[in-house]
């Protein structure tokens, strides 16, 4: 091991004793380097044609079964050259490198019959627009180690309009494909690329572990419905830093499975820090948690962000059927700018898979900390709603000043019930049930 990783994970631990109650390693600053590939294809040389025009997914597909060979040799790249190169889903494989140089452009064929059909993942039951299979991502990891998608600063376009479409009008066969999915992957690094137009997500882990995703724009139309940026899904050690993200509904969620089939798979997301990323929500939240969370999230580190355009800036989001819980979690260092909500966690959101779902699986949300936060024009400072059954305790906030536009009475910007928590140096003055200041959690942990 490099005498650097050593030191670094010496100093994580250093970090645990001096107060936290929870373990958030520097998953970012382990600083994973993309491994050097000894061999090199281009996607040319399966005959791919870079027209815009020309369906290149046999290319890809030969393309990366070609570089299968190579995964006991060092692994190997596939090298994208400048282009507009149209396909359908493709897999990748492990050990593989896929470059896109400047100027390279992935473009997603409008035809559902060229995109793979998957059936559900085991958390879900169900795909998440509709009961039933979903199409396959784009670009799919299923079960791999050591992958790096990359480039020069290219890009992937999921041409998602006409998904949006199919989306409004009801008139999908299966649920929508993502644009990039990792499922049951490790050592997974995506940076360096610009993506566009998801059909649904942009890019999605689900069961991966060790992924580290920096330096990527990702943006969606305004209008689009329910496109998501960055969705670490029941996955452990999660990096995603140095990023600017514009969505139609949230840029970063994270999630953990739906109802009964997340409670009996699982699988949290757990150690994940979200650092330096520029997060705009026309229609959700620029950090969601939930509100698929039956499997749990904990242990989240978010720091740095700046947050635009938003219906709300930060959104916890659970139901009463849910389980799991969403909890150790800390916010700080945020700069909000044109934001609906600052802060919203609803614990009444959201709908069922089906009717197989426990109305007595109440979920937890507690040990939330949002910390040195400013804002300029919210409309509404924060609500917080928790149930009877699952009320959400332990919210602590501290150095918030938010500049609400239009305020006749500041008093009504937060609106509580079913919460309990502590505050220290917060404008608006927030609700009662937020103000008792409790030392034991506040303080302790601020360290
Ligand atoms: C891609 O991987 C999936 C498993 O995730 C598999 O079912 C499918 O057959 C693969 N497709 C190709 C073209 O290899
Ligand atoms: C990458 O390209 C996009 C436009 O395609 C641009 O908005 C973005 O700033 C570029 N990122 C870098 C790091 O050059
Ligand atoms: C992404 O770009 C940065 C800056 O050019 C470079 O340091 C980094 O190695 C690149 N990442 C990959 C995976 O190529
Ligand atoms: C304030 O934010 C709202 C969105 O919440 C936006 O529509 C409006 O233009 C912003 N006002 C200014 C002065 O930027
Ligand atoms: C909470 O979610 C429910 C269901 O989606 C919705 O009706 C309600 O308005 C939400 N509450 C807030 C404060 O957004
Ligand atoms: C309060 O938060 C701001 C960032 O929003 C930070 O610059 C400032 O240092 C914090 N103040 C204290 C006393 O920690």
């Amino acid at each position: 091991m490099p005498v650097a990783l050593v030191l670094l994970l010496a100093l994580s631990s250093v970090i645990l004793i001096n107060g936290r109650s929870y373990g958030i390693g520097n998953v970012c600053d382990l600083g994973r380097r993309p491994n050097e590939r000894p061999h090199s294809v281009k996607i040319t040389d399966f005959g791919a044609v870079g027209d815009g025009e020309t369906l290149n997914t046999i290319a890809f597909q030969n393309a990366v079964f070609y570089l299968k060979s190579f995964a006991d040799k060092g692994g190997a790249q596939l090298y994208v050259p400048p282009g507009r190169w149209l396909t359908g889903s493709f897999n990748l494989t492990s050990h593989l490198t896929l470059f896109l140089e400047k100027d390279a452009v992935i473009l997603a064929s409008q035809d559902p019959s060229h995109w793979q059909v998957a059936d559900a993942l085991p958390s879900y039951g169900r795909g998440i627009d509709l009961p039933g299979k979903r199409y396959m991502s784009l670009i799919n990891g299923d079960t791999l180690h050591d992958v790096v998608v990359t480039g020069d600063n290219g890009t992937i376009d999921g041409q998602g309009l006409v998904w949006w479409d199919r989306f409004n009008s009801h008139s999908l066969e299966y649920s929508r494909p993502h644009l990039v999915e990792f499922v049951s992957s490790g050592n997974v690094i995506v940076s360096n690329l610009t993506f566009l137009n998801a059909p649904a997500y942009t890019i999605h882990s689900v069961y991966c572990s060790n992924l580290y995703i920096h330096r990527v724009t990702a943006n969606t139309s305004p209008e689009s419905p329910y496109t998501i940026g960055i969705v670490p899904d029941s996955s452990e050690n999660v990096c995603i830093q140095d990023s600017s993200i514009n969505m139609g509904y949230d840029a970063i969620s994270l999630k953990s499975g739906w109802d009964e089939y997340g409670i009996s798979y699982a699988r949290p997301t757990a150690n994940v820090q979200i650092r330096n990323v520029y997060l705009g929500a026309a229609s959700g939240s620029s950090i969601s948690f939930g509100s698929e969370m039956s499997g749990g999230i904990s242990d989240i580190e978010v720091s740095d962000v700046h947050i635009h355009n938003s219906l709300s800036g930060i959104a916890f989001r659970t139901t009463n059927g849910r389980g799991g819980y969403i909890k150790e979690i800390d916010i700080s260092n945020i700069h909000m700018v044109n934001i609906g909500t600052a802060f919203l966690a609803n614990g009444s959101f959201g709908t069922h898979p089906d009717s197989g779902f426990d109305a007595n699986a109440f979920p937890l949300v507690s040990h939330i900390r949002l910390h040195d936060i400013v804002g300029e024009n919210i409309s509404t400072a924060g609500y917080f709603f928790g149930t009877e059954e699952s009320p959400f305790t332990s919210i602590f906030l501290s150095n918030i000043s938010l500049s609400i536009k239009n305020s006749d009475s500041p008093a009504d910007s937060w609106q509580c019930s079913y919460v309990d928590g502590s505050s220290e140096s917060v404008v608006p003055e927030p609700c009662p049930e937020l103000k008792s200041f409790d030392s034991s959690y506040g303080r302790a942990e601020a360290l």
